[in-house]
């Protein structure tokens, strides 16, 4: 049995003001009218391959988490708790741990709660690859994106050759995550990178092998913690001293840089991880000016922004390759090329309180 595991724990500070730690940007309406937890968990729904998703969130969501189900009619077959973030290669552990008490031949499909995909169908081809290649080779599988940019906040991986009897999988030769500009630009020139998508596909037990060879503490710390847990509702919340006692790392860094069974599967998806305001603005479409506009908002002469209007109405005139996001309590004006910045206003904020 296949389970999609949604990770929904991330605080997308990039996306300040509108994505805010108690209400961030998985949990918000972005990229179309459904959240984007809603539309990563209907993106896996009423298929007969795949049983109702497992979802990891914070403690503090989980009932925006449960009612945003509850909306689209969705009934997770569970709701796993953090009682705070350890990043995530513990959150995938932790859902290992509580999928092979039920089943022991789960099989994961870890989804990021927070990517754009536009070509479902294409989407599903990439699974059925990865599925016979995960069930067939023990493989831990990726999904590559073809990459557009030498951008530094993604993992790099270097395909190399094609594992015998399955096509469009591809062993993983080089797998670097989150490298500085000039090796992501040499990445790029050598053509035969992708970048991570973020999502992965496994057998729940062989990532908790390979998790066991390179951080065993965090195999060991996350199956305390979720270990005779059950929970009100659907709720399941793990043990906070063992959880705390689990050391932080991403998936990235402590498993897939150093696994020799990693797999990639190139897919094109129409993916977009919507990780800052120019990225969302990109994966929408503008009106005839390039703009995309939400709330109560004017424009005169003005190309190519995004403006969104959430308290008050907001009139730009003669400006081009802005953002503008205003809010309750906070206003964001921002060209367009230098969003990634807006995760300092957040680091300002906390060091300031
Ligand atoms: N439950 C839970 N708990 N979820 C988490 C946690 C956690 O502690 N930390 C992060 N997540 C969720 C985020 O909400 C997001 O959906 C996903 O896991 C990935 O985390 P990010 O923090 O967004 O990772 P990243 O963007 O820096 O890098 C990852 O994604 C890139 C593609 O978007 C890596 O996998 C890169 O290699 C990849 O290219
Ligand atoms: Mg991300």
């Amino acid at each position: 049995n296949i389970y999609p595991v949604i990770l929904s724990g991330g605080y997308g500070t990039r996306l300040w003001p509108l994505s805010r730690a108690a209400l961030p940007k998985q949990l918000l309406p972005l990229a179309s009218e459904k959240t984007m937890l809603q539309e990563t968990a209907l993106r896996v729904a009423g298929r007969v391959e795949l049983q109702p998703p497992l979802l990891v969130c914070g403690d503090e969501h989980r009932f925006l988490v449960a009612e945003q189900m509850r909306e689209i009619g969705i009934k997770p077959i569970g709701i796993l708790l953090e009682p705070e973030g350890r990043n995530t290669a513990p959150a995938v552990a932790a859902a290992a741990h509580f999928l092979l008490a039920r089943d022991k031949e789960a099989v994961m499909l870890v989804l990021p709660a927070d990517h754009v995909i536009s070509d479902t169908d294409a989407f599903h081809a990439a699974i059925g690859r990865a599925l016979e290649v995960a069930l067939g080779q023990g493989a831990l599988v990726t999904f590559g994106i073809e990459p557009t940019g030498a951008e530094t906040g993604y993992g790099y991986i270097r395909r190399g050759t094609q594992v015998a009897g399955f096509d469009g999988c591809y062993a993983v030769e080089r797998f670097v995550e989150k490298p500085d500009a000039a090796t992501a630009q040499g990445f790029l020139d050598d053509g035969n990178y992708s970048w991570n998508s973020g999502m992965f596909l496994f057998e729940a037990s062989r990532y908790l092998e390979e998790l066991t060879r390179f951080q065993p503490r965090i195999a060991e710390q996350t199956a305390a913690a979720v270990s005779g847990r059950h929970g009100d509702l659907d709720f399941c919340r793990m043990d906070e001293a063992a959880f705390a006692a689990c050391p932080s790392d991403s998936i990235d860094y402590a498993v897939m840089e150093h696994t020799r069974h990693a797999v990639v599967v190139p897919a094109a998806l129409g993916w977009n991880d919507v990780g800052s305001w120019s990225a969302l603005w990109e994966v929408q479409q503008g009106d005839e000016n390039g703009n995309v506009l939400r709330g109560d908002v004017y424009t005169d002469n003005v190309q190519n922004s995004l403006v969104r209007a959430e308290s008050r109405m907001v009139a730009l005139i003669g400006v081009q390759d802005l953002i503008v996001v205003e809010t309750d309590d906070a206003v964001l004006v921002a060209h367009k090329d230098q969003v990634q910045q807006v995760k300092k206003v957040v680091e300002h904020l906390k060091n300031s309180k």
